[in-house]
Protein backbone atom coordinates (compact mmCIF):
# COMPACT_ATOMS: atom_id res chain seq x y z
CA UNK A 1 0.00 0.00 0.00
CA UNK A 2 1.25 3.13 -0.86
CA UNK A 3 0.01 6.76 0.69
CA UNK A 4 0.70 10.13 -1.18
CA UNK A 5 0.24 12.30 1.51
CA UNK A 6 -0.09 11.54 5.68
CA UNK A 7 0.18 13.99 8.28
CA UNK A 8 -1.75 15.34 10.94
CA UNK A 9 -1.61 18.97 11.69
CA UNK A 10 -3.49 21.47 13.60
CA UNK A 11 -7.00 21.16 12.75
CA UNK A 12 -8.10 24.24 10.70
CA UNK A 13 -4.74 23.87 8.21
CA UNK A 14 -6.34 20.07 7.07
CA UNK A 15 -4.41 17.10 6.86
CA UNK A 16 -4.97 15.33 3.94
CA UNK A 17 -4.55 11.05 2.96
CA UNK A 18 -5.19 10.50 -0.09
CA UNK A 19 -5.03 7.70 -2.76
CA UNK A 20 -1.99 6.71 -4.90
CA UNK A 21 -3.74 7.18 -8.24
CA UNK A 22 -2.96 4.39 -10.39
CA UNK A 23 -1.19 1.78 -8.72
CA UNK A 24 -3.81 0.20 -6.38
CA UNK A 25 -6.84 -0.09 -8.53
CA UNK A 26 -6.15 -3.77 -9.64
CA UNK A 27 -6.22 -4.78 -5.56
CA UNK A 28 -10.36 -5.38 -6.16
CA UNK A 29 -11.02 -8.75 -5.16
CA UNK A 30 -14.42 -9.83 -6.46
CA UNK A 31 -14.35 -13.24 -4.33
CA UNK A 32 -13.86 -11.60 -1.10
CA UNK A 33 -16.59 -9.01 -1.36
CA UNK A 34 -18.99 -9.32 1.31
CA UNK A 35 -22.25 -6.69 1.36
CA UNK A 36 -22.97 -5.05 4.50
CA UNK A 37 -25.94 -6.83 6.77
CA UNK A 38 -29.35 -5.59 5.41
CA UNK A 39 -28.17 -4.88 1.79
CA UNK A 40 -29.55 -7.50 -0.94
CA UNK A 41 -27.80 -7.61 -4.06
CA UNK A 42 -29.58 -7.90 -7.60
CA UNK A 43 -27.31 -7.81 -10.70
CA UNK A 44 -29.90 -7.01 -12.99
CA UNK A 45 -29.56 -3.32 -12.69
CA UNK A 46 -26.14 -1.86 -11.47
CA UNK A 47 -25.64 0.93 -9.49
CA UNK A 48 -28.46 2.24 -7.93
CA UNK A 49 -30.73 2.19 -4.93
CA UNK A 50 -34.36 1.48 -4.78
CA UNK A 51 -36.98 0.88 -2.24
CA UNK A 52 -38.74 -1.90 -1.83
CA UNK A 53 -42.74 -2.04 0.03
CA UNK A 54 -41.33 -2.22 3.65
CA UNK A 55 -38.61 0.82 3.43
CA UNK A 56 -35.54 -0.88 2.97
CA UNK A 57 -33.49 0.31 0.78
CA UNK A 58 -31.89 -2.45 -1.86
CA UNK A 59 -28.34 -1.99 -3.31
CA UNK A 60 -29.18 -2.91 -6.87
CA UNK A 61 -25.33 -3.19 -7.81
CA UNK A 62 -23.09 -5.76 -9.07
CA UNK A 63 -21.02 -6.03 -5.67
CA UNK A 64 -17.37 -6.06 -7.77
CA UNK A 65 -16.00 -2.77 -6.03
CA UNK A 66 -16.11 -3.76 -2.51
CA UNK A 67 -13.40 -5.95 -0.34
CA UNK A 68 -13.74 -8.12 2.84
CA UNK A 69 -13.08 -5.02 4.79
CA UNK A 70 -16.63 -3.76 3.79
CA UNK A 71 -18.30 -5.71 6.63
CA UNK A 72 -15.97 -5.03 9.64
CA UNK A 73 -18.56 -2.10 10.64
CA UNK A 74 -21.89 -2.13 9.94
CA UNK A 75 -22.96 1.87 9.95
CA UNK A 76 -26.59 2.57 10.87
CA UNK A 77 -28.99 3.50 8.30
CA UNK A 78 -25.96 3.61 5.74
CA UNK A 79 -28.13 1.82 2.55
CA UNK A 80 -30.56 4.35 3.55
CA UNK A 81 -28.74 7.65 3.85
CA UNK A 82 -26.15 6.63 1.08
CA UNK A 83 -29.80 5.76 -1.22
CA UNK A 84 -31.03 9.42 -0.47
CA UNK A 85 -27.62 10.95 -1.68
CA UNK A 86 -28.37 8.77 -5.32
CA UNK A 87 -24.97 8.65 -6.02
CA UNK A 88 -23.70 8.65 -9.82
CA UNK A 89 -20.68 7.75 -12.01
CA UNK A 90 -18.90 11.15 -11.80
CA UNK A 91 -20.05 12.51 -8.95
CA UNK A 92 -18.34 14.14 -6.26
CA UNK A 93 -19.79 13.15 -2.45
CA UNK A 94 -18.82 14.36 0.68
CA UNK A 95 -18.92 12.12 4.29
CA UNK A 96 -18.46 14.55 6.66
CA UNK A 97 -18.08 11.84 9.31
CA UNK A 98 -16.24 8.93 8.13
CA UNK A 99 -15.93 7.02 10.95
CA UNK A 100 -14.97 3.61 10.27
CA UNK A 101 -16.18 4.29 6.32
CA UNK A 102 -18.91 2.55 6.29
CA UNK A 103 -21.05 5.31 4.27
CA UNK A 104 -17.81 6.03 2.11
CA UNK A 105 -17.56 2.38 1.59
CA UNK A 106 -21.39 2.21 -0.02
CA UNK A 107 -20.83 5.65 -2.30
CA UNK A 108 -17.40 4.27 -3.70
CA UNK A 109 -19.79 0.98 -4.74
CA UNK A 110 -21.00 3.07 -7.42
CA UNK A 111 -18.24 2.99 -9.84
CA UNK A 112 -16.54 6.32 -11.29
CA UNK A 113 -18.36 8.00 -7.83
CA UNK A 114 -15.49 10.10 -5.87
CA UNK A 115 -15.42 10.98 -2.57
CA UNK A 116 -14.06 13.39 0.03
CA UNK A 117 -14.48 12.14 3.85
CA UNK A 118 -13.60 14.01 6.96
CA UNK A 119 -13.12 13.15 10.12
CA UNK A 120 -11.91 15.48 13.26
CA UNK A 121 -10.41 12.23 14.91
CA UNK A 122 -7.04 11.65 13.90
CA UNK A 123 -7.23 7.87 14.73
CA UNK A 124 -10.54 7.57 12.20
CA UNK A 125 -8.66 9.04 9.37
CA UNK A 126 -5.29 6.71 10.04
CA UNK A 127 -7.43 3.76 10.06
CA UNK A 128 -8.90 4.81 6.60
CA UNK A 129 -5.48 4.04 5.01
CA UNK A 130 -6.61 0.98 3.47
CA UNK A 131 -9.80 2.07 2.14
CA UNK A 132 -7.77 5.14 0.50
CA UNK A 133 -5.57 2.69 -1.24
CA UNK A 134 -8.22 0.24 -2.25
CA UNK A 135 -10.53 3.13 -3.97
CA UNK A 136 -7.67 3.91 -6.38
CA UNK A 137 -7.56 7.52 -6.49
CA UNK A 138 -11.51 7.65 -5.53
CA UNK A 139 -11.06 8.46 -2.19
CA UNK A 140 -9.06 11.46 0.02
CA UNK A 141 -9.57 11.64 3.67
CA UNK A 142 -9.09 15.03 5.34
CA UNK A 143 -8.67 15.11 9.01
CA UNK A 144 -10.62 18.40 10.15
CA UNK A 145 -13.99 19.61 11.39
CA UNK A 146 -17.07 18.93 9.49
CA UNK A 147 -17.86 22.86 10.02
CA UNK A 148 -15.12 23.33 7.50
CA UNK A 149 -16.50 20.85 5.25
CA UNK A 150 -17.06 23.72 2.29
CA UNK A 151 -13.44 25.10 2.71
CA UNK A 152 -11.90 21.50 2.65
CA UNK A 153 -14.25 20.71 -0.88
CA UNK A 154 -12.39 23.87 -2.26
CA UNK A 155 -9.16 22.79 -1.01
CA UNK A 156 -9.42 19.78 -2.65
CA UNK A 157 -10.41 21.79 -6.10
CA UNK A 158 -14.31 20.42 -5.90
CA UNK A 159 -16.34 23.66 -5.56
CA UNK A 160 -19.43 22.20 -5.66
CA UNK A 161 -20.51 18.84 -4.98
CA UNK A 162 -22.95 16.68 -5.37
CA UNK A 163 -24.36 15.20 -2.21
CA UNK A 164 -23.12 15.23 1.66
CA UNK A 165 -24.07 12.81 3.75
CA UNK A 166 -23.57 12.83 7.94
CA UNK A 167 -23.56 10.30 10.43
CA UNK A 168 -23.34 12.83 13.82
CA UNK A 169 -21.84 11.88 17.35
CA UNK A 170 -19.45 9.82 18.41
CA UNK A 171 -18.41 6.38 16.79
CA UNK A 172 -18.65 2.79 18.43
CA UNK A 173 -15.04 2.93 18.51
CA UNK A 174 -14.67 5.75 20.43
CA UNK A 175 -17.24 4.62 22.68
CA UNK A 176 -15.32 1.52 23.55
CA UNK A 177 -12.02 2.47 23.70
CA UNK A 178 -11.55 2.75 27.62
CA UNK A 179 -8.25 5.47 27.11
CA UNK A 180 -10.50 7.70 25.34
CA UNK A 181 -12.93 8.43 28.25
CA UNK A 182 -16.14 8.99 26.84
CA UNK A 183 -17.98 5.87 28.61
CA UNK A 184 -18.38 4.83 31.99
CA UNK A 185 -18.71 1.26 31.36
CA UNK A 186 -15.31 1.47 31.15
CA UNK A 187 -12.44 3.38 33.58
CA UNK A 188 -10.40 5.33 31.63
CA UNK A 189 -8.91 9.44 31.84
CA UNK A 190 -11.76 11.67 31.30
CA UNK A 191 -10.75 12.56 28.22
CA UNK A 192 -14.22 12.61 25.52
CA UNK A 193 -12.48 14.79 22.84
CA UNK A 194 -13.09 13.19 19.48
CA UNK A 195 -10.36 15.29 18.10
CA UNK A 196 -7.77 14.89 20.86
CA UNK A 197 -7.37 18.37 20.62
CA UNK A 198 -8.38 21.23 23.12
CA UNK A 199 -9.57 21.00 26.53
CA UNK A 200 -10.87 17.56 27.72
CA UNK A 201 -13.76 16.47 30.01
CA UNK A 202 -11.30 16.49 32.90
CA UNK A 203 -10.48 19.91 32.14
CA UNK A 204 -13.96 21.46 31.85
CA UNK A 205 -14.57 19.48 35.07
CA UNK A 206 -11.96 21.13 36.88
CA UNK A 207 -12.22 24.53 35.66
CA UNK A 208 -16.14 25.17 35.15
CA UNK A 209 -17.97 27.06 37.77
CA UNK A 210 -20.98 25.29 39.33
CA UNK A 211 -23.20 27.62 37.57
CA UNK A 212 -21.78 26.84 34.46
CA UNK A 213 -21.46 22.92 35.17
CA UNK A 214 -25.32 23.06 36.01
CA UNK A 215 -26.04 24.90 32.74
CA UNK A 216 -24.12 22.10 30.61
CA UNK A 217 -25.51 19.22 32.16
CA UNK A 218 -29.04 20.43 32.11
CA UNK A 219 -28.84 21.82 28.56
CA UNK A 220 -26.74 19.37 26.62
CA UNK A 221 -27.24 16.40 28.94
CA UNK A 222 -30.88 17.02 29.36
CA UNK A 223 -30.49 15.81 33.08
CA UNK A 224 -33.54 17.28 35.56
CA UNK A 225 -30.93 16.90 38.26
CA UNK A 226 -28.24 18.92 37.05
CA UNK A 227 -27.91 21.35 39.86
CA UNK A 228 -27.25 18.57 42.45
CA UNK A 229 -25.14 17.37 39.77
CA UNK A 230 -23.25 20.30 39.68
CA UNK A 231 -23.23 20.78 43.82
CA UNK A 232 -21.62 17.21 43.88
CA UNK A 233 -18.58 17.89 41.44
CA UNK A 234 -17.70 21.22 42.91
CA UNK A 235 -17.75 19.38 46.41
CA UNK A 236 -15.66 16.24 44.98
CA UNK A 237 -13.01 18.26 43.35
CA UNK A 238 -12.31 20.31 46.01
CA UNK A 239 -11.14 17.58 47.75
CA UNK A 240 -9.34 16.21 45.16
CA UNK A 241 -9.16 16.32 41.21
CA UNK A 242 -11.62 13.86 39.17
CA UNK A 243 -9.02 12.68 36.78
CA UNK A 244 -11.14 9.69 35.57
CA UNK A 245 -14.44 8.30 34.13
CA UNK A 246 -15.27 6.04 37.34
CA UNK A 247 -14.59 8.90 39.17
CA UNK A 248 -17.19 11.15 37.85
CA UNK A 249 -19.43 8.13 37.31
CA UNK A 250 -19.86 7.61 40.64
CA UNK A 251 -19.81 10.83 41.78
CA UNK A 252 -23.20 11.05 39.98
CA UNK A 253 -24.67 8.19 41.28
CA UNK A 254 -24.69 9.44 44.36
CA UNK A 255 -27.47 12.27 43.78
CA UNK A 256 -29.11 11.14 40.22
CA UNK A 257 -30.69 7.89 41.83
CA UNK A 258 -31.65 5.10 38.66
CA UNK A 259 -34.76 2.72 39.12
CA UNK A 260 -33.65 -0.64 38.05
CA UNK A 261 -33.72 -1.30 34.70
CA UNK A 262 -33.49 2.22 33.67
CA UNK A 263 -30.53 3.89 32.42
CA UNK A 264 -27.24 4.12 34.40
CA UNK A 265 -27.50 7.63 36.34
CA UNK A 266 -24.34 9.36 34.66
CA UNK A 267 -25.47 8.73 31.45
CA UNK A 268 -27.01 12.24 31.17
CA UNK A 269 -24.31 13.57 32.61
CA UNK A 270 -21.66 12.28 30.33
CA UNK A 271 -23.71 12.58 27.31
CA UNK A 272 -24.06 16.82 28.20
CA UNK A 273 -20.00 16.79 29.21
CA UNK A 274 -19.35 14.62 25.73
CA UNK A 275 -21.49 16.97 23.48
CA UNK A 276 -19.89 20.47 25.24
CA UNK A 277 -16.11 19.23 24.99
CA UNK A 278 -16.26 18.54 21.52
CA UNK A 279 -18.57 21.42 20.64
CA UNK A 280 -20.99 18.76 18.84
CA UNK A 281 -24.26 21.26 18.43
CA UNK A 282 -22.05 24.11 17.26
CA UNK A 283 -20.55 22.14 14.64
CA UNK A 284 -23.88 20.79 13.45
CA UNK A 285 -25.14 24.40 13.12
CA UNK A 286 -21.99 25.47 10.78
CA UNK A 287 -22.10 22.20 9.34
CA UNK A 288 -25.70 22.75 7.66
CA UNK A 289 -24.38 25.91 6.74
CA UNK A 290 -21.32 24.54 5.22
CA UNK A 291 -23.28 22.40 3.11
CA UNK A 292 -25.69 24.60 1.41
CA UNK A 293 -22.74 26.11 0.19
CA UNK A 294 -21.31 23.47 -0.46
CA UNK A 295 -23.67 21.99 -2.53
CA UNK A 296 -24.81 22.20 -6.34
CA UNK A 297 -28.04 22.46 -7.62
CA UNK A 298 -29.89 19.05 -7.65
CA UNK A 299 -27.08 17.86 -4.93
CA UNK A 300 -28.49 15.84 -2.15
CA UNK A 301 -28.17 16.64 1.72
CA UNK A 302 -28.50 13.23 3.90
CA UNK A 303 -28.31 13.70 7.99
CA UNK A 304 -28.40 11.07 10.03
CA UNK A 305 -28.69 11.86 14.06
CA UNK A 306 -29.21 9.75 17.25
CA UNK A 307 -30.29 12.19 19.98
CA UNK A 308 -33.61 14.56 19.83
CA UNK A 309 -30.82 17.63 20.41
CA UNK A 310 -29.38 16.90 16.70
CA UNK A 311 -32.20 15.79 15.25
CA UNK A 312 -34.30 18.74 16.18
CA UNK A 313 -31.39 21.52 14.42
CA UNK A 314 -31.19 19.27 11.15
CA UNK A 315 -35.16 19.27 11.04
CA UNK A 316 -35.52 23.36 11.77
CA UNK A 317 -32.62 23.92 9.33
CA UNK A 318 -34.13 21.86 6.77
CA UNK A 319 -38.17 23.26 7.32
CA UNK A 320 -36.68 26.81 7.39
CA UNK A 321 -34.79 26.03 4.31
CA UNK A 322 -37.15 24.67 2.38
CA UNK A 323 -40.30 26.90 3.18
CA UNK A 324 -41.95 28.19 0.02
CA UNK A 325 -43.68 32.23 0.17
CA UNK A 326 -44.71 33.18 3.24
CA UNK A 327 -44.03 37.15 2.70
CA UNK A 328 -46.63 39.16 3.94
CA UNK A 329 -48.46 41.31 1.57
CA UNK A 330 -48.51 43.76 4.00
CA UNK A 331 -44.37 43.51 4.83
CA UNK A 332 -44.15 42.67 1.62
CA UNK A 333 -40.25 43.91 1.76
CA UNK A 334 -40.06 40.51 4.40
CA UNK A 335 -40.48 38.54 1.62
CA UNK A 336 -38.70 35.43 2.48
CA UNK A 337 -35.64 33.83 0.59
CA UNK A 338 -36.62 31.48 -2.02
CA UNK A 339 -36.61 27.64 -0.83
CA UNK A 340 -32.54 26.54 -0.87
CA UNK A 341 -33.40 22.53 -0.48
CA UNK A 342 -36.84 20.73 -1.60
CA UNK A 343 -37.04 18.31 1.19
CA UNK A 344 -36.82 14.46 0.41
CA UNK A 345 -40.15 13.23 2.61
CA UNK A 346 -42.00 14.77 5.39
CA UNK A 347 -40.83 11.92 8.06
CA UNK A 348 -37.42 11.41 8.90
CA UNK A 349 -36.51 7.63 8.06
CA UNK A 350 -36.28 5.19 10.62
CA UNK A 351 -34.03 1.97 11.15
CA UNK A 352 -36.34 -1.13 10.84
CA UNK A 353 -37.00 -3.58 13.32
CA UNK A 354 -34.41 -6.11 11.93
CA UNK A 355 -32.26 -3.22 11.92
CA UNK A 356 -32.72 -2.54 15.55
CA UNK A 357 -32.25 -6.30 16.69
CA UNK A 358 -29.16 -6.34 15.17
CA UNK A 359 -27.48 -3.06 16.23
CA UNK A 360 -29.65 -1.01 19.37
CA UNK A 361 -27.94 2.26 18.51
CA UNK A 362 -29.88 1.77 15.63
CA UNK A 363 -33.39 2.68 17.59
CA UNK A 364 -32.71 6.38 18.41
CA UNK A 365 -31.13 6.98 14.69
CA UNK A 366 -33.35 9.52 12.68
CA UNK A 367 -32.27 10.12 8.82
CA UNK A 368 -33.29 13.24 7.19
CA UNK A 369 -32.71 14.28 3.62
CA UNK A 370 -32.90 17.14 1.04
CA UNK A 371 -32.40 18.56 -2.14
CA UNK A 372 -30.49 21.43 -2.84
CA UNK A 373 -32.41 23.87 -5.80
CA UNK A 374 -30.87 26.64 -7.65
CA UNK A 375 -31.49 29.58 -5.16
CA UNK A 376 -28.71 31.49 -3.48
CA UNK A 377 -27.45 29.73 -0.05
CA UNK A 378 -29.51 31.66 2.62
CA UNK A 379 -27.17 33.53 5.55
CA UNK A 380 -26.23 31.89 7.90
CA UNK A 381 -28.01 31.34 11.09
CA UNK A 382 -27.05 32.79 14.65
CA UNK A 383 -25.86 30.43 17.06
CA UNK A 384 -28.19 29.75 19.62
CA UNK A 385 -26.92 31.36 22.77
CA UNK A 386 -25.82 28.32 25.00
CA UNK A 387 -22.49 28.18 26.59
CA UNK A 388 -19.56 27.90 24.64
CA UNK A 389 -16.56 25.77 25.50
CA UNK A 390 -14.40 29.03 24.99
CA UNK A 391 -16.02 31.11 27.73
CA UNK A 392 -16.60 28.67 30.11
CA UNK A 393 -12.93 27.88 29.98
CA UNK A 394 -12.04 31.69 30.06
CA UNK A 395 -14.51 32.24 33.07
CA UNK A 396 -13.04 29.66 34.96
CA UNK A 397 -14.46 28.94 38.80
C1 LIG B 1 -21.12 7.77 14.12
S1 LIG B 1 -19.48 7.90 13.59
C2 LIG B 1 -19.60 7.74 11.86
C3 LIG B 1 -19.58 6.31 11.40
C4 LIG B 1 -19.50 6.21 9.90
N1 LIG B 1 -20.72 6.66 9.24
C5 LIG B 1 -19.22 4.80 9.48
O1 LIG B 1 -19.99 4.26 8.70
O2 LIG B 1 -18.23 4.24 9.92
C6 LIG B 1 -19.19 9.59 13.75
C7 LIG B 1 -17.79 10.03 13.32
O3 LIG B 1 -17.86 11.42 13.08
C8 LIG B 1 -16.74 12.04 13.62
N2 LIG B 1 -17.14 13.40 13.95
C9 LIG B 1 -18.00 13.79 14.92
N3 LIG B 1 -18.10 15.13 14.92
C10 LIG B 1 -17.32 15.58 13.91
C11 LIG B 1 -17.02 16.87 13.40
N4 LIG B 1 -17.55 17.97 13.94
N5 LIG B 1 -16.20 16.97 12.35
C12 LIG B 1 -15.66 15.85 11.79
N6 LIG B 1 -15.86 14.60 12.26
C13 LIG B 1 -16.70 14.47 13.29
C14 LIG B 1 -16.36 11.23 14.82
O4 LIG B 1 -14.99 11.39 15.12
C15 LIG B 1 -16.71 9.82 14.36
O5 LIG B 1 -15.60 9.18 13.81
Amino acid sequence: MEINQISYGELGSSAVLAGWHSALSADWDEARHDAPIALQQADDQPGRFSHDADRTWLWRGRGDRMTSSDARHIPVLGPEAVGLLAPRDGGVYVDGTFGAGGYTRLILQTPGSRVIAIDRDPTAIAGGAELVAEAGGRLTLVHDRFSNLADVCAGQGADKVDGVVMDIGVSSMQLDQAERGFSFRFDGPLDMRMGRDGPSAADVVARASETDLANIIYIFGEERYSRHVARAIVAARNEAPITTTKALADIVAKVVRAKPGEIHPATRTFQGLRIFVNEELDELHRALDAAERALKPGGRLAVVSFHSLEDRIVKTFLTARSKTGGGSRHLPELAQAAPSFTLLGKRPVVAGDAEVAANPRARSAKLRGAERTHAPAHPAGDLPGWPTLASVMRAGR
